[in-house]
């Protein structure tokens, strides 16, 4: 019990020791401001591992400690903002007591970011949870209130926890608020393309444009995730790994492409 206890403690330390090491190789390169991630294939994560969807969502607890670890690896490499596709507008549609499990979860790790704010504060970031959070329970809605007030004094850089989020309904959002302000001004008055995206939820919390989204489990799809920030330098990354798998080692693949493609361009 002892020695396994010490080979673990062993094996914990040479591993982050090798992972500040390649951080730091990697962060002498240009890094990307803006980081996007469609976290996939929690389901068949969780069939894979013969365990049934709540429970993979609740592995969706490993996929959540994926996410922080990810998140932690971004802030580390001074990524600016981090874009987390949680919970889609669609997503509503799925087994109620999967709803259930996936808005149980959300609300326990923002009060448990409330109560040990460690990382959000250890780098100063500032929570922004994006989309239509009307939609959510109440009691989610709450922590979320909650977990952004927290967090809106720090400045050094963004998490975009999109929930419930759709693309489609943050730009027609956007395209609403900017013709109802459009007819306040008069017949002559114009929409430019600056002033939709100025609207977009992603604009109005302050972030950059998006370097890089990266796409978990194979699918090549952006289920209506970010569309009009994906602009034309935007990098789309597809993975097969499983979100729950998804580590530093599939991420630094991912970097050095980027870092090549500006080195190049
Ligand atoms: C997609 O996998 C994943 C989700 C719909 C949820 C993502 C949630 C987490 C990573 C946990 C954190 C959650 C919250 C709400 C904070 P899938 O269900 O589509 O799996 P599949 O592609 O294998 O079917
Ligand atoms: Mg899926």
């Amino acid at each position: 019990m002892l020695v396994r206890r010490a080979l673990n403690w062993l094996k914990d330390k040479i591993t982050s020791k090798a992972q500040q090491i390649l951080l730091t190789i990697l962060a002498a390169g240009p890094i990307p401001k803006h980081v996007a991630f469609v976290m996939d294939g929690n389901r068949r994560y969780a069939r894979r591992n013969q365990k049934n969807i709540s429970q993979g969502h609740k592995d969706g607890f490993v996929a959540l400690k994926r996410s922080i670890q990810m998140l932690e690896i971004c802030l580390r490499l001074d990524v600016k903002c981090v874009s987390a596709y949680a919970f889609s507008i669609e997503n509503f549609k799925r087994l109620p007591e999967e709803v259930d499990a996936l808005m149980g979860l959300a609300e326990e790790k923002l009060v448990e970011l409330c109560d040990h704010g460690d990382l959000l504060d250890q780098y100063g970031v500032r929570l922004n949870v994006v989309g239509r959070t009307e939609l959510l329970p109440e009691s989610v809605q709450q922590a979320v209130r909650r977990a952004e007030s927290l967090t809106r004094h720090h400045h050094k850089a963004i998490f975009n926890l999109c929930m419930p989020y759709t693309s489609r309904d943050e730009m027609t959002s956007a395209v609403q608020f900017c013709v109802q302000n459009a007819a306040r001004e008069g017949p002559n008055a114009i929409i430019t393309e600056d002033d939709i995206d100025a609207q977009l939820m992603t604009s109005l919390g302050g972030s950059p444009p998006l370097d890089i989204l990266i796409r978990t489990s194979g699918v090549k799809r952006l289920s209506d995730f970010l569309l009009w920030q994906c602009c034309e330098n935007t990098q789309l990354q597809f993975t097969t790994t499983y979100w729950p798998n998804f580590g530093l080692l599939d991420f630094v693949p991912i970097i050095l492409d980027y870092q090549l493609k500006v080195w190049r361009s």
